[in-house]
């Protein structure tokens, strides 16, 4: 349980269609008229993002980015800049998603570029990291994550941490159907705060929301959501049905002390 608002992050990678887009967007933007006292945000493929956010105007959904370049607009065929994700009315980018620091290479250096592109534009940056399965049976975990938040805050300035959220997502975990046990992901979440407040301030790392992904699902979401500093999820599989998504929301919204 955490004094923090909840959050709770839909990552669609790339799944749906425009018709799909538009029906889950609607869905989730209707289900949250109902629920007050949990951040949602929606990240739908760059393709569908101006639909998407134009159904979310109006409405306290967010909408993100699951990804952008670390380039200014320019002559990088393919690449979508942070400009074009704030100019199509996102509020949020997705940096260093498991899939693209395995699936694409996508190095710490790079992502420390992307993340800080984000925050200069403007976007509300959530930044993903986490231990594969051979790192985690090797006992690397900490070392791992105490790492790739120092790599990738490198030259962040306090001022802009109220711009960043890190989701903790065991590689292992993604996708797979298997969680972190409630103790483990809570053991992870501290060892992170202390890493953001040794960087920063113990105030400034208090106030950064740090959420759990990785097979959450709404059956085992509450009990995640119970941890101290767990402020929410990253939902990936579960977050394309509304009826699931909505169960993890209302369970993120349960968990908070002050709502
Ligand atoms: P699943 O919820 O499908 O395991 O995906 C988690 C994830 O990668 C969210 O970014």
């Amino acid at each position: 349980m955490s004094e923090r608002t909840p959050c709770i992050g839909g990552n669609w990678k790339m799944n749906t269609r425009s018709a799909d887009a538009a029906a889950l967007a609607n869905s989730v933007v209707e289900m949250t008229d109902r629920i007050s006292n949990v951040d949602v945000v929606l990240f739908p493929p760059s393709i569908y993002l101006q639909e998407v956010a134009s159904i979310a105007s109006g409405s306290s959904v967010a909408i993100g980015a699951q990804d952008a370049s670390e380039h200014p607009d320019g002559a990088w065929t393919g690449q979508i800049s942070v400009g074009m994700v704030h100019d199509v009315g996102c509020s949020h980018l997705l940096v260093g998603h498991s899939e693209r620091r395995h699936g694409l290479g996508e190095s710490d250096q790079l992502l420390n570029s992307k993340l800080r592109a984000g925050l200069d534009a403007g976007l509300q940056v959530m930044l993903c990291i986490g231990e594969t399965l051979p790192q985690r049976e090797a006992d690397k975990t900490a070392a791992v994550v105490v790492e790739q938040v120092k790599s990738d805050l490198l030259g962040v300035p306090r001022e802009a941490l109220s711009g960043l959220t890190i989701a903790y997502e065991p590689v292992w975990a993604i996708g797979s159907g298997l969680t972190a046990s409630p103790e483990d992901a809570q053991e992870v979440h501290a060892l992170v705060r202390q890493t953001v407040a040794s960087l920063y301030d113990v105030e400034s790392a208090h106030a950064v929301r740090i959420l759990y992904g990785g097979s959450v699902k709404p059956d085992n979401a509450a009990d995640l959501f119970a941890q101290e500093d767990i402020d929410g999820g990253l939902i990936g599989g579960a977050s394309l049905d509304p009826g699931q998504f909505q169960a993890i929301v209302e369970a993120a919204g349960q968990s908070c002390r002050q709502c």
